[in-house]
C-alpha cells in the first residue's frame, strides 16, 4: 500500500459506477480513506470489498445526491466521524433513455396526435425523465459541493473534482438533457472556482471521452463483442481508435485533487478523451 494520500479523507459520489469505482480504488491504493457514496449498497460494497482486500481504508454511505437534505445529513455525519474532508469527487451522474428521442432531426409527425408508435421525437420524450437527468447531473453536483465546501472553508483547503463530458463542448445527437447538464457542470466549475478562489478550495472537472458503462454498452457495443453504428462513429472519431478505460481517468483526477501537483489550477475542465475533441468530423 502506497502512503502518498495517507492522511487524506476523500468522498467519492457515484463510487459504485464504472469510472468512480476505479477512482476510489486508485485513491485507496495510495493511502486515502475513501468514503464511497451512491444509492445502491450492493455496488458500493463490491468496491469496498476490493479496496479492503488490498489493505485499503473505506466506508460506504447510501445517499441520493440530488436531494439536498440527504446530502447535508451525509456531510454532517462524515464530519462527525472523520473530522474533515480533503477531497470531493462528484462522480454521480448519468443519462436516461426515456429522456432521449430516437431521431436526430425534427420530424413533423412527432407533433401529430396519431404519430407512428415507433417514432419518438423531442416532443414525445418523458419530461419527468428529462428533468431528472438535469437534476442528477447539475444539482447532484451542486449539493455535495455546498455541503462539503462549508467544512473545507473552515480548514482553509480542499479540492473538488466534477465530471463533465464530451457533450460539454459539443452535444451529441439525441442527448438534450444530458448535454445541457454537462455543459452546466463545466460552467458551474468555473463560477465556483472564482467564488471560492481565496478560500484555499480548488474546483476543477474531468471530461471523460467514451468509457463503456452498464447503460452505454447497449448504445455503443464493445470492440470485443461488436460495435453499434453509434459505437463505430465514436471510435472513428477518436484518434486513438479505442474507448477509454475507467482507469484512464484516475491520473487526471489525482492530479487535480493533489495540491502538490495542481496547487495553482482551478476552474478548468480537462478532457481525457483519446483525442476525441481534436477532430471536427470533416
Ligand atoms: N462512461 C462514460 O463514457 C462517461 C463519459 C462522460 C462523462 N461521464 C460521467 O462520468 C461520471 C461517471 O460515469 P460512469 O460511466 O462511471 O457512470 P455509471 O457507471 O453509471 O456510474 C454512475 C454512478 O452514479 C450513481 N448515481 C446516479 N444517480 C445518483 C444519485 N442521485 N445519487 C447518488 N448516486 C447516484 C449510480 O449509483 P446507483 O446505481 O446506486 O444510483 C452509479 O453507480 C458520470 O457523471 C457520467 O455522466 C461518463
Amino acid at each position: 500500500m502506497d502512503t502518498y494520500f495517507n492522511d487524506k479523507i476523500a468522498v467519492v459520489t457515484g463510487a459504485g459506477g464504472v469510472i468512480c469505482s476505479e477512482v476510489s480504488k486508485g485513491l485507496a491504493k495510495e493511502g486515502a480513506t475513501v468514503l464511497l457514496v451512491g444509492r445502491t449498497i450492493e455496488k458500493l460494497e463490491k468496491v469496498a470489498e476490493e479496496i479492503k482486500a488490498e489493505g485499503g481504508k473505506c466506508a460506504c454511505y447510501i445517499c441520493n445526491v440530488a436531494e439536498q437534505k440527504d446530502v447535508n445529513k451525509l456531510a454532517d455525519r462524515i464530519i462527525a466521524e472523520y473530522g474533515k474532508v480533503d477531497y470531493l469527487v462528484n462522480g454521480a451522474g448519468g443519462n436516461n433513455a426515456l429522456a432521449q428521442p430516437n431521431i436526430a432531426k425534427f420530424d413533423p409527425r412527432e407533433l401529430d396526435e396519431n404519430k407512428p408508435e415507433d417514432l419518438k421525437g423531442l416532443y414525445n420524450v418523458d419530461m419527468d425523465a428529462f428533468e431528472s437527468v438535469i437534476q442528477i447531473n447539475t444539482m447532484g453536483t451542486v449539493y455535495p459541493i455546498l455541503a462539503f465546501a462549508k467544512y473545507m472553508v473552515k480548514e482553509g483547503k480542499g479540492s473538488i473534482v466534477n465530471f463533465a463530458s464530451m457533450n460539454t463542448y459539443c452535444p451529441l445527437t439525441r442527448n438534450f438533457a444530458y448535454a445541457m447538464s454537462k455543459a452546466a457542470v463545466a460552467n458551474f466549475t468555473q463560477s465556483l472556482a472564482a467564488y471560492f478562489g481565496e478560500t484555499g478550495i480548488r474546483i476543477n472537472a474531468v471530461a471523460p471521452g467514451f468509457v463503456v458503462n452498464e447503460r452505454s454498452v447497449k448504445i455503443l457495443g464493445t470492440v470485443e463483442t461488436g460495435l453499434t453504428e453509434r459505437g463505430s462513429k465514436v471510435i472513428g472519431h477518436t484518434p486513438m481508435g479505442k474507448f477509454g478505460q475507467a482507469q484512464d481517468m484516475y491520473g487526471c483526477v489525482k492530479f487535480l485533487l493533489d495540491d502538490r501537483m495542481s496547487s495553482f489550477v482551478t476552474g478548468v475542465t480537462i478532457p481525457v478523451d483519446g483525442g476525441f475533441l481534436t477532430l471536427s468530423g470533416v
